[in-house]
């Protein structure tokens, strides 16, 4: 049996499993299985040697460990690199490789806004659109890294300062604001702290000055609709959740096991409606 898994901490909500459960079924893979295992820091070490001897094929990483990972692999893909956030692993050549599919999972999920025109084909389709960021938790590196290859400028605001500094050294190009404190005006929000996976919390910035024109964009996509997005679309603003970005991520995870590139049809989509 070919074992795949997603390692976290917590983990019993994840519904990585259902994703690629469906489409290891429905590309025949019989002798596949996809499970979850909650993991401490100490049994990282474990998984990678499970990896090195073919116990498991691949394992998708998710919170806290995607920066913690990265100590135990032998060699990580450009954008892992990065991003120092590592969302996939699989071996190649008795190498155990640390992949970042966030980052292309993020950018899939918004491109169509923002198609590219013969002014933006060199830096690419945000080139000095205005983005601002709340949060610094482990998959903000990932949307940073995806926004600043199209030439945004990103604007990052996070509770703990300290945090917002460190991410710094990674993109000195980013601009930081206090915590409570937001841009005139910006052409996306993004949030990507985990205020709005309890139900009725709320982020306590005010938006309502912002044009009509600033998409509002939740990573969280469970609770489908966060008071964040609400907000945002009861103003009449564009908002959308992370749903598409979870299945783009786990669609480029199940390519690079499989070599298999899915779908993400109704049925898929569905799936994360239930
Ligand atoms: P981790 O930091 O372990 O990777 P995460 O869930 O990826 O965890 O990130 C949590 C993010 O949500 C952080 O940016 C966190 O801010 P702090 O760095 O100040 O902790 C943010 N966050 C969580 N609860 C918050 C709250 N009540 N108000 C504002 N930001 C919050």
């Amino acid at each position: 049996m070919k074992q795949y898994l997603v390692i976290g901490n917590p983990i019993e909500h994840s519904l990585s499993p259902l994703i690629h459960n469906y489409w290891i079924k429905k590309h025949h893979l019989a002798d596949s299985v996809y499970k979850k295992r909650k993991v401490e820091e100490k049994d990282l070490k474990n998984i990678i040697k499970e990896i090195r001897n073919d116990e498991i094929v691949g394992v998708n990483v998710t919170v806290p460990f995607k920066k913690l990972i990265i100590p135990f692999l032998d060699k990580l893909d450009f954008a892992a690199e990065e991003t120092q956030s590592v969302n996939t692993l699989f071996k190649i050549n008795n190498k155990v490789i640390g992949y970042n599919t966030d980052s292309a999972g993020f950018w899939d999920s918004i491109k169509e806004l923002y198609p590219k025109n013969k002014d933006t084909m060199i830096l690419g389709s945000l080139k000095n659109k205005k983005i601002f960021i709340l949060g610094a938790g482990g998959v903000t590196p990932s949307i940073i890294s995806a926004l600043k290859k199209e030439g945004a400028n990103i604007i990052l605001s996070n509770r703990t300062k300290e945090k917002a500094e460190e991410l710094k050294k990674l993109f000195p190009e980013l601009e930081i604001v206090e915590w409570g404190k937001k841009p005139s005006s910006c052409d996306i929000v993004i949030n990507t702290t985990s205020v709005g996976l309890k139900k009725n919390e709320d982020i306590e910035i005010d938006f309502s000055s912002y044009d009509k024109k600033t998409l509002f964009y939740d990573l969280i996509y469970n609770p489908k609709e966060t008071v964040f997005l609400k907000k945002a679309r009861l103003r009449g603003n564009k908002a959308i959740n992370g749903k598409m970005m979870f299945l783009n991520q786990a669609r480029y995870a199940f390519n690079i096991w499989t070599d298999i590139l899915p779908k993400i049809d109704d049925e898929v989509i569905k799936l994360l409606d239930e």
